[in-house]
């Protein structure tokens, strides 16, 4: 059993809790809806999660209208390659911002044998709810095997229509083959799986917000500004280019000297590897949202 290293930043990035997270670049990218495209190679992303980058999607121009058919067959593909090799499956935009670390972190409390999925989660459509494209969603690998074993088969279950918002359809086909609708919110009620980009959850005078589908949609009770947001965030969306550079730099290099928030300075003296996921475990557990405690609140 070796000691652990100082940082459980780097444990997170580099080791045990692994590779967990398949990703699918690509997939998502509508030239149409963007105005620059964001995917960086040089992201955290590439650190520490393996990018599906090349999966197969139709030659024809993509847009909107068939973005339900490329979902089905992205998803279908993964099932067929990799439903063995990874826990949890994340299916984000390019210009989707994921703090791999505290993705990790927010599913050490569940296990991918339980048929659940993650995001942010709206309203509509559905009776349990169903998780927004913009945060980027999580399968487990039960709930990939039941998209692909029952919801693909069975179109009363899942649409067998090419066309529709990807979103709603997966959140439909989700509930019919009995995927639960997780609650991706901390202990606190504060947002993980943000919409919009950093600034605009923020900011509590952003109009962007306020003025945009979320406030009918979201399924859980939503404060604009400080409190919008979990210390643990897992995604943002609409993050430019240029705002990536900069969250990247913000939460991997910058160090106001001085001030440490380092918590795992208690943890640091001879832990193993165990101990430390199992107290990363613990905290994941005590960050779960109310939905899952059961002590919703909205
Ligand atoms: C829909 O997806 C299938 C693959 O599952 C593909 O063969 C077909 O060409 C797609 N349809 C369109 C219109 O792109
Ligand atoms: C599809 O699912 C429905 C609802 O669970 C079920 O009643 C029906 O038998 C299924 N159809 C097939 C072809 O499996």
């Amino acid at each position: 059993m070796s000691l652990i290293p100082r940082r459980l930043e780097w444990f997170l990035i580099g080791q045990g809790i692994g590779m967990i997270v398949g990703f699918m670049a690509g997939l998502m990218t509508l030239q149409s809806s963007y105005k620059e495209p964001t995917l960086d190679p040089s992201s955290s992303f590439e650190r520490t999660v393996p990018v599906h980058a090349s999966l197969p999607t139709s030659n024809e121009q993509k847009c909107r209208p068939l973005l339900w058919n490329e979902t089905k067959a992205a998803f279908k593909y993964i099932y067929d390659h990799y439903i063995n090799d990874y826990d949890w499956f994340l299916k984000a935009d390019d210009d989707t911002y994921v703090i791999v670390e505290n993705l990790r972190l927010m599913l050490l409390a569940y296990q991918p044998t339980e048929p659940i999925c993650f995001g942010c989660k709206f309203k509509l459509f559905t009776k349990q709810g169903y998780m927004s494209g913009e945060a980027g969603y999580i399968l487990s690998r039960a709930a990939l095997r039941r998209f692909a074993e029952i919801g693909l088969h069975n179109h009363s279950l899942c649409s067998a229509e090419q066309r529709g918002d990807e979103d709603i359809r997966m959140g439909q086909c989700l509930e019919g083959v009995g995927v639960r609708a997780g609650d991706s919110r901390d202990t606190y009620g504060r947002h993980r799986m943000l919409p919009f980009m950093p600034e605009a959850h923020l900011d509590p005078g952003d109009r962007m917000v306020g003025h945009s589908f979320f406030p009918a949609y979201t399924y859980y009770r939503y404060n604009q500004g400080q409190n919008c947001c979990s210390d643990y965030t897992v995604s943002f969306h609409y993050v430019s280019k240029k705002t990536m550079y900069a969250m990247e730099f913000f939460f991997y290099r910058l160090r106001p000297f001085g001030i440490s928030i380092n918590c795992f300075s208690s943890w640091q003296k001879d832990v193993t590897y165990e101990k430390l996921i199992e107290m990363a475990t613990d905290l994941s557990r005590k960050m779960q949202g109310p939905d899952q405690t059961g002590r919703n609140t909205s």
